[in-house]
């Protein structure tokens, strides 16, 4: 975990709630993907949760209905958590690296995920999670180092500097197009659940 504290003079630290936090991000412009999407899509679930999931950003179902994974991915996601006996609602908060739709889903770029990061840094302050999960690529090169791979990051906590346990793993997308790595993710969450127990 290099990047621990984004370095910005966008200072949101005094914004003290993640209600206020989100009716701000409502109003950003700070990249050009506001232009192209339908709305901010902050992210959702419980704002105590000891577990958040981080993805890479909103896809076509998620900016049409401004709610972070809700597509086939996010179904599959639900499922996971489900077969770990969590829930959307009552165990973790999920967000995104980016919190507008990348037009035609491609991967946001540096200058998009940078703009946009500050606002995940305050959302993790607020939200104050004991453990992560990093959904792909994106979300692992955004928040820890950018040339990881999460092929050979995925599976192994990391720790920030301010003690947060983290897990890197596929995408949910990912097994969606490649099944081989269904058990891998499974036995993520089943280390995940297992951690999150001890809490
Ligand atoms: N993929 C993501 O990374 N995030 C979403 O919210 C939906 C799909």
């Amino acid at each position: 975990m290099n990047k621990v504290i984004y370095e910005d003079d966008f200072d949101l630290s005094e914004i003290n709630s993640l209600e206020e936090l989100q009716n701000m991000a409502g109003n950003c412009a700070r990249c050009g993907l506001r232009g192209g999407c339908s709305g901010v899509v902050f992210g959702e679930g419980n704002p105590e949760a000891r577990l958040m999931l981080i993805g890479e950003g909103p896809g076509a179902d998620e900016d049409r209905l401004g709610r972070p994974f809700v597509g086939k991915a996010g179904q599959l996601l639900d499922k996971i958590l489900a077969a770990v006996g969590l829930e959307r609602f009552k165990h973790v908060f999920i967000a995104n690296v980016v919190k507008c739709r990348p037009p035609g889903n491609r991967a946001p770029r540096p200058n998009e995920a940078e703009s946009c990061l500050p606002w995940l840094y305050r959302q993790i302050e607020l939200i104050s999670p004991r453990i992560i999960v990093l959904l792909g690529g994106t979300a692992l090169q955004n928040l820890v180092e950018p040339d990881a791979r999460i092929t050979i990051m995925r599976g192994k906590w990391l720790v920030s500097k301010s003690g947060i346990k983290i897990m890197p793993t596929y995408h949910p997308a990912a097994l969606l197009r490649d099944t081989s790595k269904k058990r891998p993710v499974w036995e993520d969450f089943q280390k995940v659940r297992d951690e999150y127990l001890k809490l």
